[in-house]
């Protein structure tokens, strides 16, 4: 395949398993990153599993002039963008450094994408932009809330290339909306190096297991959930990888802008999280009942059928390889590949 995808943020954790498919798929790869949550090994370590090599540019898409002389230089049939700052509680006490990164980066790069005719674009959303949902599972037709920041530039963001489409509809343009992808390449070489403590549920839980935490804090067992703990459609991150792919594959058919859930289907509680994760790394891991998290809901999990029926793609892989991949990245790599934890 003689196509070359553009993919910002391609360092990150989603960004790195979806370059390897992309890679396998036979794509070329471009990867914009500023490596301001990843490091440049994770290419390293993408080349070493697929004997293939990534181009890349150490940039900030802040930077137009930087993004625009990537285009001017590269023959770019497409863009996956997941180049975004991701932390919830972080986008509460820093909203504009969020707008800033996530909604300007965003706004610039389709700039350019417009003044090179490059109108083919995969954007990573995320379920947070369902809000609170009525009820579960959650279909692509549901209502849109957002509750902070972080939220809001996904939102935005949607809004915006909903807006782009309807001015042109030369645009091809998938919108994803990932429930919670967890887990790792099964080589162990690439996964999730979040920043400082980790805020994430299956981060977290590895570190317990791992000896670096104490004990998993499981946020309040009163919801309203088989257990009385949080219900979540967590996904492996290869088959939301394996997603992008299918997404490319539909804007190559032209269908104009089109919006997928990538969830499993399935919801699993905290503590069903823990019970598994104990099973594939053998060893317990303690817990204690703790406080809600503000902003936290019962029940997430998503409707799938729609991305099944019309891009032919659903997970496959199940919790136990989710939680075992998860570990032996943990295993391999304690700190991570940015080294700061
Ligand atoms: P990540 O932080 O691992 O990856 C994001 C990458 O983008 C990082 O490598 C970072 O250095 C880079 N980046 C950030 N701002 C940039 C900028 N201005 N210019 C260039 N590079 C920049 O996050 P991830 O988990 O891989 O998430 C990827 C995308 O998916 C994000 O947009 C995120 O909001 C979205 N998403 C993630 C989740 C999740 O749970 N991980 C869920 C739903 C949606
Ligand atoms: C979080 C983000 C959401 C984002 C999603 C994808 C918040 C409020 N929401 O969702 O915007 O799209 O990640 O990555 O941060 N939990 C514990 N103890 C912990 C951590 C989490 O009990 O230490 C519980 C939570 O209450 C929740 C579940 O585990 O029930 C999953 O939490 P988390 O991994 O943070 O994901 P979400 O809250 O679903």
């Amino acid at each position: 395949m003689d196509e070359n995808i553009l993919v910002t943020g391609g360092c990150g954790f989603i960004g790195s398993h979806t370059v390897i498919e992309l890679l396998n798929a036979g794509y070329g790869v471009i990867v914009i990153d500023n490596l301001s949550n990843s490091s440049e090994k994770a290419l390293e370590r993408i080349e070493h599993i697929t004997g293939k090599s990534v181009k890349f540019y150490k940039k900030d898409l802040l930077d137009e002039k930087a993004v625009d002389d990537i285009f001017a230089k590269e023959d770019i049939s497409s863009v996956i963008h997941f180049a975004g700052l991701k932390a919830v509680g972080e986008s509460c006490k820093i909203p504009l450094v969020y707008f800033n990164n996530n909604i300007t980066g965003t706004l610039n790069l389709l700039k350019i994408m417009e003044k090179y005719n490059v109108k083919s674009l995969v954007f990573s959303s995320s379920a947070t932009v369902y809000g609170k949902p009525e009820s579960v599972p959650i279909r692509e037709d549901f209502p849109l809330s957002v509750s902070n920041p972080y939220g809001r530039t996904k939102l935005i963001i949607e809004d915006m290339l909903r807006d782009i489409y309807s001015s042109d509809n030369s645009w091809d343009i998938a919108l994803l909306r990932y429930f919670n992808p967890i887990g790792a390449h099964k080589s162990g070489e690439i996964g999730e190096s979040p920043n400082g403590i980790p805020n994430n549920l299956l981060p977290y839980v590895a570190k317990v297991a791992a000896g670096e935490l104490e004990a998993v804090n499981v946020f309040g067992n009163d919801y309203d959930t088989p257990d009385g703990t949080g219900v979540r459609d967590y996904i492996h991150v290869v088959d939301l990888a394996e997603g992008h792919i299918k997404a490319l594959e539909k804007l190559s058919s032209h269908p104009g802008l089109v919006t997928y859930n990538l969830g499993t289907g399935k919801g699993y509680s905290v503590l069903e999280i823990i019970k598994n994760f104990e099973k594939a790394c053998g060893k317990k891991i303690p817990y204690n009942i703790t406080e809600r998290r503000p902003g936290d809901i019962d029940m997430c999990y998503a409707d799938p059928k729609k991305a099944k029926e019309e891009l032919g793609w659903e997970a496959k892989r199940d919790i136990d390889q989710m939680c075992e991949d998860a570990w032996r990245w943990q295993s391999k790599n304690p700190k991570g590949l940015i080294n700061n934890f």
